[in-house]
């Protein structure tokens, strides 16, 4: 084979897309990203960049979280981790609609602005109204010197190094990671005992090596994604915090291979979508070893009872699991706040391998931008 010395194939890094170059340097981009917050002997998160006191932390009633797209479905993992760490009330809401209701926001509230361009037009203007309403603000934000991490004056830089391509990749697994960083950090300051801290600082140090064990199933997945090739529909579906991962699995799908692509709380699909399940309906479900798993697994039996096929993603070894379904991808056992993360990245790949199968424009999907500077 003869290399290819374009420039654009030099900034690929030899990846065929900008979108698989950055999946595989996931690891790498975590590691940036956490690198310098963990505090492993006091079992809590280093986060300067919000400017906050151990007095402000304990105030705030309320964590806030503010995106759009791929941060948005970041941010739900964020709001879910908030929760059931720290106990605290947290909620994420779409950017915009947050603007065009009348937002109950003020100074006992924690906003976090989640952008990794940091211009996109939505998530400034929630920013801007919600700095009026005398909350603080915080952007957890991927560009450097950008808007949002201008306006909101405080924050977390993700250092996830450049995204070039149109669907967002690496940026939601760091914004994940800084997110449980979050989590963390506020509940080390209210409820959460040193020892369980020191449990996590551990787990989320290990997301890297979990992600690379993901990527090694790349061959795997490709092989997969030929039974994928001329669908039209798709679910997606998942509990708990495996529901924002149907979210951006199915927003994946969508975005580069242009397959309908649907995400359901899987305890819904009874109220409602199952009416569209048959042979034509591929469903990939969130079978992960955690809580809730059972009743996904029982939600599976009643698709294929319905002749949908379905693909599952399934913790290594489970082989209850693994006979609900038609084809499996296997990932390594963790947390399920930890398996946010993993169980993405085989998405992501499974969304690449359609969408290059299907012969379409990966890295430049049509009728979308990098960054939406509009409302
Ligand atoms: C656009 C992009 C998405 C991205 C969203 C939010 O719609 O196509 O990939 O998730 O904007 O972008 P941001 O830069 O604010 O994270």
């Amino acid at each position: 084979a003869s290399i290819d010395w374009s420039e654009a194939a030099a900034g690929k890094g030899g990846y065929d897309h900008y979108m698989l170059k950055e999946i595989f340097e996931q690891p790498e981009a975590i590691r940036n990203a956490i690198r310098g917050r963990i505090d492993k002997d006091r079992g809590t998160a280093i986060l300067s960049g919000l400017g906050l006191s151990p007095r402000e932390l304990v105030d705030f009633q309320r964590l806030l979280i503010v995106g759009c797209g791929t941060s948005l479905n970041a941010g739900l993992v964020g709001e879910y981790a908030v929760e059931s760490f720290a106990a605290m009330l947290a909620e994420v809401e779409q950017a915009a609609e947050f603007r065009y209701r009348n937002p109950i926001v003020g100074s006992k509230d924690l906003v976090i602005a989640i952008s990794q361009s940091g211009e996109t037009a939505d998530t400034l203007a929630a920013v801007r109204e919600a700095i009026d309403k005398g909350a603080l603000v915080a952007g957890l934000v991927n560009v450097v010197g950008s808007t949002i991490a201008r306006e909101a004056g405080r924050g977390i830089y993700l250092h996830a190094g450049p995204e070039i391509s149109v669907a967002s990749t690496k940026a939601f697994t760091c914004q994940v990671s800084v997110l449980l960083l979050v989590a963390l950090k506020l509940a080390r300051g209210r409820r959460m005992s040193r020892d369980e801290g020191v449990k996590i600082t551990r787990e989320i140090l290990g997301i890297p090596a979990l992600v690379q064990q993901v990527l090694e199933k790349n061959d795997a997945i490709a092989k997969i994604a030929n039974n994928f090739i001329k669908c039209e529909h798709m679910f997606y579906i998942g509990r708990g915090y495996m529901y924002p991962v149907a979210l951006e699995g199915a927003l994946k799908m969508k975005e580069i291979s242009y397959i309908h692509a649907e995400a359901y709380n899987a305890a819904e699909l009874k109220h409602g979508p199952i009416a569209l399940l048959d042979g034509n309906m591929p469903v990939v479900a969130l079978m992960n070893r955690g809580p809730g798993q059972e009743k996904t697994v029982g939600n599976v039996e009643e698709c294929r009872a319905r002749k949908a096929p379905v693909l599952g993603v399934i913790t290594e070894g489970d082989e209850e699991a693994k006979v609900a379904c038609d084809w499996t991808i296997e990932v390594p056992d963790c947390p399920h706040y930890i398996a946010t993360i993993v169980c993405t990245v085989a998405l992501q790949l499974f969304s690449y391998h359609v969408a290059r199968l299907r012969g379409c424009s990966i890295d430049q999907p049509r009728n979308l931008a990098k960054s939406v500077t509009v409302e």
